[in-house]
């Protein structure tokens, strides 16, 4: 057939002319397409006797390959083509600012639990950490809340359907006083460690969260007395405000654990929150049976008790009138304590 050796010259022509991709598909459709020329030649076969159409059958598809080949290496062309302008366009400009990265902050609750330890540590408390999940041994009956006996319904907490190597029952720890056995267990007197870390109860409301933090105080030793638990707390409290313009109570009260037993109170005596008495903490003097329940013989040993609650700590310091928030992770609330 006429005019088709150089059919390839003129497809490698007519691809070579093509600038972009749009333009050599178009060429494409002048040789393969249903209107092109290697299309037409293949048509015209059907004219042809058997032995010539397979002579030229071959002939044009060795042809057709032949096309296929210079189109896709001029694809392969456009393609780096295509990619060189673009790496030569988008330089990097180093000079532009960065996108900044967001900080993380410490939770106030945590700082209010991080400066609760560092004052302690200041004078020679040893800081300790135990398990949320306590046998109810620990949590209550050894700081002598007997079983079955009514004060262990001042803390309703959750059992765990699980009992622990020696087959007691596990509950979540209702306060942190398991930490004084644990601990005291664990040391021998002079006793003087606090013990921060979550506790949980079944309450829910704006003061109360089913999940809250407290830290224990335990001092025992020879001769440690209900004056020391008032010159280390009101020292503590001091500390922990930053103003001596404060006035703390000793107020009566009942723990199974201690007696006599007292629920601290403070009160700002200047500044936007003075003059209202807040309740900040339990305490007492440790109870025989407690001291016992130690490993230690009570006629020896005495010494105090408390125990108190961050979040309380952390809302004064911070001046937050509700707990909640504490726990709902929102940025615009959490951010404001880490600038
Ligand atoms: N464990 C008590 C509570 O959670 C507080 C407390 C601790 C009281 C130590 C006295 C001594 O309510």
């Amino acid at each position: 057939m006429a005019g088709s050796d150089d059919l390839v010259e003129r497809a490698r022509e007519r691809f070579a002319q093509a600038r972009d991709a749009a333009a050599l598909e178009n060429a494409k459709a002048g040789f393969l397409g249903r209107q092109g020329a290697v299309t037409a030649m293949l048509r015209g076969l059907a004219a042809l006797d058997p032995a010539r159409k397979r002579t030229e059958g071959a002939r044009i598809n060795a042809l057709k390959r032949e096309v296929e080949a210079l189109l896709e290496q001029r694809r392969a062309e456009l393609a780096q083509v295509e990619l060189d302008h673009r790496l030569a366009a988008e330089t990097l400009d180093v000079t532009l600012p960065g996108r900044g990265r967001g900080r993380g902050g410490i939770h106030p609750v945590i700082q209010a639990w991080q400066r609760v330890e560092a004052i302690f540590r200041s004078i020679g408390f040893d800081v300790a950490d135990g398990p949320e999940i306590e046998n109810d041994w620990t949590n209550f009956t050894a700081l002598n809340n007997p079983e079955n006996h009514p004060a262990r319904s001042m803390q309703d907490t959750f059992y765990v359907d699980l009992n622990d190597a020696q087959g007691l029952p596990l509950v979540l720890r209702t306060h942190t006083s398991p930490m004084q056995v644990r601990y005291a267990r664990m040391n021998t007197p002079p006793i003087k460690v606090i013990a921060p870390g979550r506790t949980y109860r079944v309450d829910n409301d704006a003061t109360h969260s089913p999940m809250f933090h407290q830290v224990e105080g335990l001092w025992i030793a020879e001769d440690i007395s209900f004056a020391d638990l008032k010159g280390v707390y009101t020292d503590f409290l001091r500390a922990f405000f930053e103003t001596d313009a404060l006035s703390v109570r000793f107020r009566s009260s009942f723990f199974p654990f201690t007696e006599p037993s007292a629920e601290i109170d403070m009160m700002f005596t200047s500044g936007p929150n003075r003059g209202r008495w807040l309740e900040i903490s339990g305490s007492g003097q440790v109870h025989p049976v407690v001291v016992r329940n130690f490993g230690l013989d009570p006629e020896q040993y005495v010494g105090f008790a408390f125990g108190s609650g961050l979040e309380r700590l952390a809302m004064l310091r911070y001046g937050v009138d509700d707990l909640r928030p504490f726990f709902e992770g929102d940025l615009r609330f959490l951010s404001q304590f880490n600038r």
